[in-house]
């Protein structure tokens, strides 16, 4: 079933849970992210970002999101990733997405909030929910000009107040885009944080974060958990030695087979860290 974030995630944070946000970028991903979330009985979040919507267009893409949500056995959440606009976050609401981020979290805290605030406000006259940034989680790849910031406990409370959001997303140690589990959670810097809002908390660039902080972090109110780069890795490792290991297959459907197969293998045993 197609839910809000704001209902997952209210949710998740008061029971001391937290629902992963896998990015996906096709049917290829959706199709058994789902499953997983189907064979671990628990919700998901299929989030879309800005390459994603790049490669596949929204007028494509958000029906299958929507498709694969309404008919699922589990709660999903559709969601934009990291929307740089008002106009990428009217797209996604107008092709049915429950719920959009905005990153306004490279610009100062004033215009963050301004911008943000616009936003929260044309998103819940829709019904959507919307997260939104303060502090900035940086990326591990150097050639991506984006400034590295951890989170200010007291700018997170004026953000929160000033702008409305449903989830708020923290800087507390992670980068996007890590290939090994090496990040480390800052987590006096998360229960601070915590201490001065009530609205869910959100990690970014989870990939990185080693399965017992991963496991740790689900007993604050963090409620939603965003992972990436280990499904493409899982995805893209598969789909080589497929191509590898078949020199002669030319069907791409044939290919692709392995490659969902890890796709739901790995979104499964994130599931299971998470504690489901
Ligand atoms: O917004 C998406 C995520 O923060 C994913 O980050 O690719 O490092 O897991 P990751
Ligand atoms: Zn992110």
């Amino acid at each position: 079933m197609l839910v809000t974030l704001k209902e997952m995630a209210d949710q998740a944070a008061d029971k001391h849970y937290a629902v992963p946000a896998f990015n996906i970028f096709g049917y290829e991903d959706i199709l058994p992210v789902v499953q997983a979330a189907e064979a671990m009985k628990a919700p998901v979040i299929l989030a879309a970002n800005l390459v994603a919507v790049k490669h596949m267009p929204t007028p494509f893409l958000a029906p299958l999101m929507v498709q694969a949500a309404k008919q699922a056995s589990v709660p999903v959440c559709v969601h934009l990733d990291h929307g740089k606009n008002l106009e990428s976050c009217i797209e996604a609401i107008e092709h049915g997405f429950s719920s959009v981020m905005y990153d306004g979290s490279q610009l100062p805290l004033e215009e963050n909030i301004r911008r943000t605030k616009e936003i929260a406000d044309y998103a819940h006259k829709h019904g959507v929910s919307i997260e939104a940034e303060i502090g900035s989680v940086g990326y591990s790849d150097p050639s991506i000009q984006m400034k590295h910031m951890l989170s200010d406990p007291e700018e997170v409370e004026i953000f929160v107040r000033e702008t409305g959001i449903d989830a708020v997303a923290i800087s507390v140690g992670t980068v996007h885009r890590m290939e090994e589990q090496a990040a480390s959670i800052d987590f006096d810097l998360l229960q601070r944080i915590q201490d001065r809002v009530s609205i869910p908390l959100v990690i970014h660039g989870s990939s990185g974060v080693p399965d017992d902080q991963l496991r740790k972090l689900t007993t604050y109110r963090v409620a939603k958990i965003n992972i990436g780069t280990a499904l493409r890795m899982a995805f893209g490792a598969s789909l080589r030695a497929e191509i590898e290991s078949k020199p002669k297959e030319f069907d791409r459907i044939a290919l692709f087979q392995a490659p969902m197969q890890a796709v739901f293998e790995t979104a499964k045993n994130k599931f299971s860290i998470l504690g489901f």
